[in-house]
């Protein structure tokens, strides 16, 4: 939405503690409402620290671990504690990790019932070298970048997408039975049901976050490769909206056939065109190729670095908060010019973000507020 004034206020993580949370048995770190770096060698904890962060936003591991896999080994559970301030109003999160049983999380003391509450009290977006792949990954890759996103900024998505999995788990289950039982076939036709409903929204939800990141993921590839080419990111939806009661329909038979549903957006994607301007190659070939199939690995790279950094501008348009950044060793990653780009962002808003060396950072005359050194599962403050 340009041209509106948009009132950024401040969200700040103050504090984290854990206990028996992966490398950690006990841990308090303050953090600068500034810049916040982590680091030290590999395996150490630096990543561990970033993702406890990023459960008190999004609930689940950014690297899909089960609750049962942050426990520290040998522990029975675990806790993380997340103190911040969002308006100048302070919040704590509490996360109970235990090994066999949902996790409990409570908000300023008093739990909550469902996991999707705590989505949209704080935002964050981290970025890790795996992000910098999503265009050449799978969809699935792709569609929970989606997905992700549209949960911390509407709760009620989740709701919509859980019931659409769920929906979804239990045609294929039927469709299993039908080979045995033929007569368990016009039951089909309620599940189907439950997937328009559902399935719709999802489809809805997604079109409209492509559309809002598109122009903002334009104008930063746009800048970073200096003009020379022009890009678009669309949803790639599986099937039209218009159309998916009817090629639900259609493909029954064959979905009988191969036991599973194949048309839903469980199998959308993200697309990507790209069209070199101003340049003989242009007029000869001014078809936009598909990035995903034909893009370079730089071209890739950049469509994925300006990707994340739209998810965050928008993020910051529509909650009128910057995100909170957590980079995982992205920086050592980038070109000089990408990583102009990105500490652009950086030096906007609250970012933790942890390396295994400082002299790269250095020699961007790059201003880190506050330094971490984190050996085995223990950390110090630097000054
Ligand atoms: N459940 C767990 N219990 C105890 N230790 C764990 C658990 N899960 C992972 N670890 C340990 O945590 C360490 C890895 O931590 P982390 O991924 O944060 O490293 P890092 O400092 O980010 O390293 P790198 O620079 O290689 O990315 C490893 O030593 C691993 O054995
Ligand atoms: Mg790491």
């Amino acid at each position: 939405m340009p041209g509106i004034p948009l009132l950024l206020t401040d969200m700040i993580i103050k504090s984290l503690e854990l206990k028996n949370f992966r490398n950690y048995d006990i841990l308090k770190l303050s953090f600068d409402a500034g810049t916040n770096l982590l680091y030290g060698d590999n395996a150490q904890g630096k990543t561990n620290v970033l993702e406890a962060l990023y459960l008190s936003a999004a609930v689940r591991s950014h690297r899909g671990n089960k609750d049962r896999e942050l426990i520290r080994f040998r522990e029975g559970e675990a806790h993380i504690k997340v103190e911040l301030t969002k308006r100048d109003i302070p919040y704590r999160i509490d996360i109970h990790l235990k090994k066999d049983r949902p996790k409990g999380i409570a908000i300023n003391g008093v739990p909550i019932r469902r996991a999707s509450e705590l989505f949209g009290i704080v935002n964050m977006v981290l970025f890790s070298p795996e992000d910098l792949s999503i265009i050449k990954n799978s969809p699935a890759d792709r569609r929970r970048f989606m997905d992700v996103e549209l949960c911390q900024l509407d709760s009620s998505y989740a709701y919509v997408l859980t019931h659409y999995e769920k929906s979804l788990k239990q045609r294929n289950r039927l469709l299993k039975e039908i080979q045995f039982h033929s007569e368990l076939r016009d039951t089909l036709d309620v599940w189907d049901e439950q997937l328009i409903k559902y399935g719709s929204e999802v489809m809805d939800r997604r079109r409209r976050l492509m559309e809002g990141l598109n122009p903002i993921f334009q104008n930063i590839y746009s800048e970073i490769c200096g003009g020379s080419e022009e890009i678009e990111a669309f949803y790639d939806a599986n099937v039209e909206a218009d159309h998916y009661r009817r090629m639900l329909l259609k493909s029954r038979e064959s979905d009988c056939n191969q036991k599973t549903t194949s048309v839903g957006p469980h199998r959308d994607d993200i697309g990507f065109l790209l069209k070199k301007v101003g340049s003989e190659y242009s007029e000869t070939c001014s078809k936009p190729m598909d990035l995903r199939t034909y893009g370079s690995q730089g071209q890739q790279r950049t469509a994925a670095l300006s990707l994340k950094l739209a998810e965050i501008e928008l993020m910051k348009r529509m909650t009128g908060e910057n995100p909170i950044l957590l980079l995982d060793d992205v920086l050592s990653e980038l070109d000089t010019e990408r990583q102009r780009q990105l500490l652009t962002v950086i030096s906007k808003t609250q970012t933790v973000l942890t390396s295994t060396g400082m002299e790269n950072l250095l020699q961007q005359n790059f201003k880190i507020d506050k330094k971490f050194r984190v050996v085995d599962g223990r950390i110090s403050t630097v000054i």
